[in-house]
């Protein structure tokens, strides 16, 4: 059985996430989608609209759940038995961020391995603050989230 984390402030989650998702789904037993409580980035959503968000969105996928966590990331994935801790990378710009955090999650927890996926090149360039700066100015955000999170983001701020 081979369990996977996937970690981050997803405020909000994107296509990009989305996609990372979708095709770890196809690889992984489980996958638990963890969204960080204490995360350092000052968030628009609050934790409970995250975990939401992400629910609506990985409904169809069955081997695909969602939890909030606080603390240290290896001691999530300890208590969830999971062997894995999925990051999707999408330049070589993310790698040294990656790494210094694949290698200290390695230091803190030998038994749990991070597995990177690049993610696909059509959401390359995307991330969760990209989409806030544009979604904030009513720009057009149709294709990098999906429309629920386009919903709940015109919500938030006011242009629905
Ligand atoms: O989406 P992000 O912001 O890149 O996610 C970063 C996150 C939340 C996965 C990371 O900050 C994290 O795991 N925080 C939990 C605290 C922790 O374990 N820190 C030590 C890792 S070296």
């Amino acid at each position: 059985m081979i369990k996977a984390i996937y970690p981050g402030s997803f405020d909000p989650i994107t296509n990009g996430h989305l996609d990372i998702i979708h095709r770890a789904s196809k690889i992984f037993n489980r996958i638990v989608v963890v969204v960080a409580e204490n995360s350092r980035k000052k968030s628009l959503f609050s934790i409970e609209e995250k975990v939401n968000m992400i629910q609506n969105v990985i409904a169809e996928l069955k081997n695909v759940e969602v939890q909030s966590f606080r603390g240290l990331l290896i001691d999530c994935a300890r208590s969830n038995h999971a062997n894995i801790i999925l990051r999707g990378m999408r330049a070589i710009s993310d790698f040294e961020y990656e790494s210094q955090f694949a290698l200290m999650n390695k230091k803190m927890a030998p038994e749990i391995e991070t597995v990177f996926m690049v993610t696909s090149t059509r959401f390359s360039y995307l991330n969760s603050s990209i989409v806030k700066e544009v979604a904030s100015l009513n720009g057009c955000i149709g294709e990098l989230v999906p429309p629920f999170v386009e919903k709940m983001l015109k919500t938030k701020y006011g242009y629905s």
